[in-house]
């Protein structure tokens, strides 16, 4: 065994299902295996930029029922980029320097830091500054990082949006309607296809494949001509409008956020077929909750390699999943994939083999 550390975690952009457990993990197999101090930082990098620097040591005390609890103990935010601080007068400020000194001031040999493309591109800018020993741990519902099979987070959104798919079969039999479910996934329809499926959706709608209303309203028609009274379709945030346009809406800081595009996908349905159709938005439900056993499973996977790549000095590394094992690969090239739903992929090809519209 090499000489003690002290290592920092963080947890960085969108909370999801199973940051807790990858945060148990880490614990773990720092003080088990290796007697280190483990120190969580609070609220991402803006605890690094706190004084005193916000972090608490944790123990294995501490870590009971963290495997299977929702969000994250160590808080989160994926606002202020560090680099581009937003100041209360409206200005932004370079605030970099802070959350480097921050970490020397821990006396911190290491930090993992879990986080999504954007979290992971600013961790590494500030490592690379400031002399940051940085391992990362990937973790989104979104599912769109290239690099890694599954990130944590995404199984349990999965499961959440299935979940909800189940239940709206139930009503819209019931009240012989088209039901509309949106969710989530940034620019990538991960979610939409892999819920859909799994779901019994009969209409997906990812981005990466282009729909028309003719289409989806021809669907609903041969569903209703079979006696199928009712359709069930999920419908990815990131969708366009037929005519190209995303649809947002902002919130009271003037911030543009997608969602929307459910409802104006039954407006257009309505219009075009006369079907009653109701639409569902799942929003953050799918970050919450329980982590699914394969995100518990990833999670702490993930953590025990990434206190491993610490023991043998290996940074600016981040742990992946591919062909069932955790590979590690440089963080510079984990950023520099970005993955979206492939349209010739297997899921597309089940999706429409199975009959299901894809609206193109
Ligand atoms: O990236 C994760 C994600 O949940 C996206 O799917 C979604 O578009 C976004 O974050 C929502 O962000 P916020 O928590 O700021 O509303």
């Amino acid at each position: 065994m090499g000489a003690t550390k002290r290592i920092g975690i963080l947890t960085s952009g969108g909370d999801c299902a199973g940051l807790n457990a990858a945060i148990r993990a880490v614990v773990h197999r720092a003080i088990d295996t290796y007697s280190w101090d483990v120190f969580g930082i609070c609220r991402a990098t803006h605890g690094l930029m706190a004084r005193p620097p916000e972090a608490m040591m944790l123990d294995i005390q501490q870590t009971d029922r963290l495997l299977i609890a929702g969000g994250t103990v160590l808080g989160t935010t994926n606002h202020g980029n560090p680099f581009a601080f937003p100041l209360a007068d409206g200005t932004l400020s370079d605030r970099s320097d802070e959350i480097i000194a921050g970490y020397h001031q821990l006396g911190l040999d290491a930090l993992i830091g879990i986080g999504g493309d954007g979290s992971m591109a600013i961790l590494r800018k500030l490592a690379q500054q400031g002399g940051i020993n940085l391992v990362g741990i990937p973790k989104t519902i979104d599912n769109d990082l290239g690099i890694t099979e599954r990130s944590i987070g995404f199984d349990t959104a999965v499961n959440i949006a299935t979940e909800a798919l189940d239940r709206l079969h139930f009503t819209a039999a019931s009240h012989s309607r088209v039901m509309i479910l949106e969710v989530m996934g940034r620019d990538a329809g991960h979610i939409a296809i892999s819920a859909g499926i799994a779901g019994g959706a009969d209409v997906i709608l990812i981005p990466e494949i282009p729909y028309t209303i003719a289409n989806i309203c021809q669907k609903l028609k041969a569903r209703q001509e079979r006696g199928q009274n009712f359709s069930v379709m999920i419908v990815a945030e990131a969708v366009l409008t037929e005519t190209g346009e995303p649809v947002m809406s902002k919130n009271y800081l003037g911030q543009a956020r997608l969602g929307g595009i459910g409802q104006y996908l039954a407006d257009q349905i309505c219009a075009c077929s006369g079907a009653e159709t109701r639409v569902t938005v799942l929003g953050h439900a799918q970050r919450g909750g329980v982590p699914s056993p394969l995100d518990r499973l990833l999670a702490s996977a993930f953590g025990v390699a990434a206190v491993d790549l610490i023991a043998e000095e290996r940074y600016d590394q981040i742990v992946t999943w591919q062909n069932r094992q955790v590979v590690s690969v440089p963080i510079a090239e984990a950023i520099a994939q970005y993955s979206t739903v492939d349209p010739n992929g297997t899921l597309v090809r089940t999706a429409r083999g199975l009959g299901i519209c894809l609206g193109s």
